[in-house]
């Protein structure tokens, strides 16, 4: 199949790209490169040896995003191009829901157009919000979120499923990622956050080459085994190799349909520090600080669904997701930048 992948660049669509063309899939990346660069298609055609069809564009750009789909026979599409920032969405929510509500609303419309019926979405855990009891399951309803960013993932969510129910050939794949971290076991791409990082593995990463000089850890005083949250942290190539599956599972289904990928298991956030240092060997300055806003106790996928019904399971484990993590940054300590 040819999938197009908007926001290919990114984090986690870069990791997909490589996953999708060495299943035997082709791709079509579309990226305005606003939080990656196009380096990162130097090293997806190098680690794959296959050649990648890239775009630059804004994804809200409907004129491009046709001629895209003009210029190439595409089965599939997979949003990746929403914007992250957790914090960012609080201050710049028009921002946020004018980027990511658009470029879904563009991706839909030109693949209406073109007659394009099958699509995968970036989503996320968030979308549980505050109200729904740990493991979440794909049974629950979405809870309401505390910020912008998660705000834009439920309505696209609600956007994708109208669509869907008008169009009873569209075929609508929402993935609810858990915690994403790792990088792709050559360390030749990876995580490379513009400025401070938001997230807490690239953070430990940056303290790790020396970027940073040491780690706050935001609270521990949870109602958690040792005071600090707990995450369902996931390697970054299990979830790529998830939206392979998924993008297998939309060529042969109709309809909505959602998966949690997660492990099942959660980690800590010192469990996360201890388990980085054991892994590479370099110690891992941290003290502890405040709560960080709207930051839960802790959350975990139930996992069984996409085991049954897409054959999939995360496979690698913690250690593996820190060395990689570090093979990654210490290869690349100014990330895509020289
Ligand atoms: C994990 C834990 C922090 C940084 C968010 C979004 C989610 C998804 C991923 C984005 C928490 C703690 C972190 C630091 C710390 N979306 N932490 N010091 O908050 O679970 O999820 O990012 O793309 O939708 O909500 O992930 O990595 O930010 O934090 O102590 O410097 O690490 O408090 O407990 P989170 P995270």
């Amino acid at each position: 199949m040819t999938v197009l992948l908007a926001g290919g660049a990114g984090y986690i669509g870069s990791h997909t790209a490589v996953q999708l063309l060495m299943s035997g899939h082709d791709v079509v990346i579309a990226d305005d490169y606003s939080n990656s660069c196009p380096e990162v298609i130097n090293r997806i055609e190098e680690i794959t040896g296959k050649q990648v069809r890239a775009y630059e564009t804004d994804v809200k750009d409907k004129v491009k995003v046709q001629q895209i789909f003009a210029e190439n026979k595409i089965d599939c599409v997979i949003h990746f191009a929403g914007l992250k920032a957790v914090g960012e969405s609080v201050q710049q929510p028009l921002k946020y829901y004018r980027n990511n509500i658009d470029t879904t609303l563009t991706l839909l419309e030109c693949m209406q157009e073109a007659g394009v019926k099958q699509f995968v979405f970036s989503s996320s855990a968030t979308v549980y919000g505050e109200e729904n009891a740990i493991p979440y399951i794909e049974t629950m309803k979405r809870g309401s979120c505390s910020n912008p960013y998660g705000w834009t993932k439920v309505m696209m969510e609600e956007i994708l499923e109208g669509a869907a129910k008008a169009d009873p050939e569209l075929t609508v794949v929402l993935l609810r990622y858990f915690n994403p971290i790792g990088a792709h076991e050559s360390g030749r791409i990876g995580e490379d956050p513009q400025g401070i990082p938001n997230n807490l593995m690239p953070y430990i990463a940056q303290v790790a080459v020396g970027r940073r000089d040491h780690l706050t850890i935001f609270g521990n005083d949870y109602p958690t085994p040792d005071g600090t949250c707990r995450r369902d942290y996931i390697h970054v190539m299990d979830l790529a190799d998830g939206h392979v599956k998924a993008v297998e599972y939309a060529a042969q289904h109709k309809g909505v349909e959602v998966f949690n990928l997660g492990t099942g298991t959660p980690y800590s956030v010192l469990e996360i520090v201890h388990a980085f240092e054991n892994a590479t060997g370099v110690a891992i300055k941290h003290e502890f600080g405040a709560r960080r806003a709207g930051d839960l106790p802790e959350f975990w996928a139930n996992a069984d669904k996409a085991a049954k019904a897409l054959g999939w399971k995360a496979e690698r484990d913690l250690t593996a997701m820190c060395r990689d993590t570090w093979r990654w940054q210490s290869g690349n300590p100014e990330g895509y930048r020289k």
